[in-house]
């Protein structure tokens, strides 16, 4: 299919979803939950193990676009006068960074390919793999945190709290954290991402841009420059977005994936 076809049909499934989610809008009004703001924002009845550490890893990404609440406004009090990031600093990764490990990994004085200004002096949150879920949720209601019901309910709080104890990804030994340069069986990855991302994404992953049309952001843009934030976004989903995530398979699929990934058109 060309690029135009592909786009076509693409905009076609669009329509069909609009049509989807305005059914149910309908269904709503007759007191029907809505199918499509339950996947992006809510959780299904009986949510398993798996789901809940994907749900956790999607508000630890950015909580407001997981749970559709409104972004603080301001820095969060923790994040150090001067930081370069100020606007993003209620995010658990803008503190504790994408590969889990702040100061001591990606995140580090200095910089590595991640770029020099994600430096926060703060610490990562490996030292928490295997915590109390209940501890983590006390941690995240109190000081340095400050996160209030308003803002994370207890039940969403519990979910990253999971993700916390049960859901990080040690990915040191496949994905270089100075050069970003990934380990992982090219073959596989790009079997993967034809039969699954493609859906969405096109076959060079260039259907969706989330950059501008001067400077694009693709799949490969995006796994060239921040394979560690990729890998994050196939083990848990984009928050907010109707995207499948990995979390159910083994995490050298997702590593796979990436190293494929960095293979795509930049631009
Ligand atoms: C503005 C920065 C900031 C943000 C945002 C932030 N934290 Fe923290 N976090 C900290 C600081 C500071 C500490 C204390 C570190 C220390 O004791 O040296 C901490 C500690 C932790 C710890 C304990 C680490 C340990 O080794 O005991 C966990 C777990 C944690 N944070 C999880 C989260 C989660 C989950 C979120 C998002 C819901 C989050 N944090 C958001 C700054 C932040
Ligand atoms: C059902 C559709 C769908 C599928 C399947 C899908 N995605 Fe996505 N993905 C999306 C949407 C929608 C977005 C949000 C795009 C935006 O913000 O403009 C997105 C965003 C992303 C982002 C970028 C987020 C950012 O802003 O940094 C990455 C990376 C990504 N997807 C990777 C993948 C990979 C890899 C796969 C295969 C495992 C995949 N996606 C499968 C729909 C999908």
């Amino acid at each position: 299919m060309t690029a135009r076809l592909l786009f076509l049909s693409l905009f076609a499934a669009l329509l069909v979803s609009a049509a989807g989610s305005l059914a149910a809008q309908e269904a709503n009004k007759a007191g029907e939950p809505d199918q499509i703001g339950r996947f992006l924002h809510g959780a299904p009845d009986k949510p398993t193990e798996i789901w809940l550490r994907a749900a956790g890893g999607r508000i630890y990404d950015n909580w407001w676009e997981a749970l559709d609440r409104k972004k603080p406004e301001g820095a969060h009090p923790a994040y150090p006068k001067g930081g370069k990031r100020a606007g993003n600093s209620w995010r658990c990764v803008e503190c504790h960074g994408w590969d889990y490990n702040g100061r001591d990994g990606l995140y580090r004085r200095g910089g590595t390919y991640f770029g020099p200004d994600r430096y926060t002096g703060i610490k990562g949150i490996r030292a928490a793999a295997g915590r109390d879920v209940g501890r983590i949720m006390a941690q995240l209601r109190a000081a340095p945190h400050g996160y209030t019901p308003d803002m994370i309910t207890d039940e969403e709080l519990r979910r990253v709290a999971i993700f916390v104890s049960r859901g990080q990804d040690n990915a040191d030994r496949s994905i270089d954290r100075k050069t970003g340069n990934t380990r992982g069986d090219l073959t596989r990855g790009a079997a993967l991402f034809d039969t699954t991302c493609a859906a969405c994404h096109g076959f060079d992953g260039r259907v969706l841009n989330w950059g501008s049309a001067q400077e694009p952001a693709f799949i490969g843009t995006e796994a060239n420059t921040y394979p560690h934030e990729v890998l994050h976004k196939i083990r848990n989903a984009h928050p907010g977005a109707a995207m499948v995530n990995l979390r159910a398979y083994p995490l050298k699929d997702a590593i796979d994936l990436v190293a494929y990934a960095r293979t795509l058109p930049v631009k």
